[in-house]
């Protein structure tokens, strides 16, 4: 029986969706830094007035360097269930300054260890679409191997793949691999929540998502995946001590561990809302009139068996 109950969906749309309109008057103006804390301060402010016992797993960094939504801080009114909260308020900051496609505000929930206690570090992902053989791609097998089984699985040629791949110099060997094989790449510039869940649209086009983001942006990405299906694998990337010493502090101490989809986002009942600041592949960007502000919304959750897209209008002050 579900802990959650679809009110909370709804309830965690909304979070969102403040996030995203606060973010809004920041589009395009050059000021990541400012665009984030508005869109934090929305959202803190939203998840303070929910319902609940609510704890952040994934938010805005460790407690010393981000003063609101760090991690572990306790939200909502300290009455009714005990959530464990994964957010972004502002998925794509750099996009979000310079005006570009596929910002986005981000939010999962789920009861309390429902969600992977991840550290702010590097993680290497794969991730491909629902109705698929189990395990037909793995973070252990090359690239090569990877898209010959997808496309023995799609019963379609290498050459009719879309890889999709953030745009960084540390994947110019794996963009290369990919080519080699005749696969299409389709590159995004930043935001690989969306990246990883453009795998399980069909009318994205991409069959597979490879390379290394953020670890918090895994957890979310993977929470969205257990509401829709999809297949995703991750594994920790550091660069330094000091990375390491934030595993540590979060409980991690196998360095190497693979984990499945199910060790990113285990809940049995979670909910994964996201609310498009600028227009991307899930949702339009937020839209402004006079006071009056529309947003447009994904929301998922393993209660439910759809793909909800939700259009809300707000008059704001
Ligand atoms: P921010 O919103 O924090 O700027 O993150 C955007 C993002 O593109 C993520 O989607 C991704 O996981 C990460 O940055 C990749 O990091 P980097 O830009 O260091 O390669």
């Amino acid at each position: 029986m579900s802990v959650l109950d679809r009110s909370m969906i709804f309830a965690a749309a909304n979070v969102a969706e403040k996030a995203a309109i606060a973010a809004y008057d920041w589009i395009g103006r050059g000021d990541k830094e400012a665009a984030d804390q508005a869109a934090v301060d929305a959202m803190r402010t939203a998840l303070n007035n929910l319902p609940m016992k609510g704890r952040i797993v994934i938010g805005e960094g460790e407690r010393d360097e981000a003063p609101m939504l760090y991690i572990g801080e306790e939200v909502g009114t300290g009455e009714g269930l005990e959530i464990d909260i994964a957010l972004d308020p502002l998925e794509g900051t750099t996009p979000t300054a310079k005006g570009m496609t596929n910002s986005l505000a981000v939010l999962a929930m789920a009861p309390r260890g429902g969600l992977l206690y991840a550290p702010d570090t590097y993680m290497d992902k794969i991730a491909v679409g629902a109705e698929l053989p189990g395990g037909v791609v793995d973070l252990d097998n090359s690239i090569e191997d990877n898209l010959a089984a997808l496309a023995r699985a799609k019963d379609r040629p290498v050459s009719d793949l879309t890889v999709c791949v953030l745009e960084r110099p540390r994947h110019q060997e794996i963009v290369a691999r990919i080519r080699q094989v005749g696969a299409r790449i389709s590159f995004i510039t930043d935001g690989d929540v969306a990246g990883v869940i453009s795998t399980t649209d069909p009318k994205t086009g991409i069959d597979l998502y490879v390379g290394s983001g953020g670890a918090p942006e895994g957890v979310l990405a993977a929470a969205a995946l257990r509401c829709v299906g999809g297949q995703m694998q991750g594994r920790l990337v550091f660069r330094n001590d000091d990375e390491r010493a934030r595993a540590t502090r979060t409980g991690i101490t196998d360095f190497g561990r693979k984990y499945g989809l199910h060790d990113l986002a285990g809940g049995e009942d979670i909910v994964f809302t996201a609310t498009g600041v600028t227009s991307g592949s899930l949702v339009d960007g937020v839209r402004k009139s006079g006071n009056i502000a529309q947003t447009h919304t994904l929301l998922l959750s393993t209660m439910e068996d759809a793909w909800r897209r939700m259009r809300s209008r707000f008059h704001c002050e």
